[in-house]
């Protein structure tokens, strides 16, 4: 008859409210994200606006200068007309990079024909062991069409900034410097036939759902 009987609100209906209060909020974090997730699938027209906007706030892509698999010097321009899709990993990655690259490799099998204005590029974070003829033959490994770019530590260092790449080395344990390893982003990036950028891919998008996005484009 005291305290409890004070208080408008009996303590065991708090805790109701309580509980009401925090699922409704997780249910609004949970809503939020769906949202964002549908924005990120749209169909590409509808798309067009948002993507102009992302592009005016945040620039991501750039020119570059690097060399290929077959120690060509390469400019973006010499992909020109073409829709790229840029995975940045380096070849003594153990685990997420093959991973990715395979999902590239798959989405291009998927095309087929259609795949043949689709550039899939993988860019090294890694120049020091990712020579030229290191990288050719990591890049077969994955796809004939797969072009390996690598070059100075000032050109990957210049192509990282401007795509927003996030590299660093980890040394290894024991203090043998020559088998670090890489900390880094995993995005994919797609990048349209004017090298302008169109969006990006997260880690662990299957080769299907690549396949997928890129048909839905190329056949518009
Ligand atoms: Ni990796």
């Amino acid at each position: 008859m005291t305290s409890a009987a004070a208080s408008p609100i009996p303590g065991g209906m708090k805790a109701r409210i309580l509980r009401i209060a925090v699922a409704m909020a997780i249910g609004l974090v949970i809503a939020a994200g769906i949202a964002w997730w549908q924005v990120q699938n749209e169909p590409q027209p509808s798309r067009t606006a948002r993507t102009q906007e992302t592009q005016t706030a945040v620039s991501i892509g750039g020119p570059f200068t690097l060399t290929d698999h077959t120690g060509k010097t390469v400019t973006d321009q010499d992909y020109q007309g073409q829709y790229r899709l840029i995975y940045f990993g380096y070849s003594y990655c153990p685990d997420v990079c093959p991973t990715e690259l395979g999902s590239m490799a798959r989405a291009m099998e998927v095309l087929g024909p259609l795949g043949d204005r689709v550039q899939p590029l993988m860019i090294t974070i890694d120049p020091e062991r990712d020579t030229v003829s290191h990288l050719a033959e990591y890049v077969a490994l994955f796809h004939p069409r797969m072009v390996g770019l690598t070059g100075t530590p000032e050109q990957v260092a210049a192509v990282t900034k401007a795509y927003r790449v996030y590299a660093a080395k980890r040394p290894a344990e024991g203090g043998k410097t020559e088998e670090y390893l890489m900390d880094h982003s995993g995005f994919l990036y797609l990048m349209g036939p004017d090298g302008a950028f169109i969006r990006i891919f997260p880690a662990g998008t299957t080769g299907d759902e690549l396949a997928a996005d890129l048909r839905a484009r190329l056949a518009g």
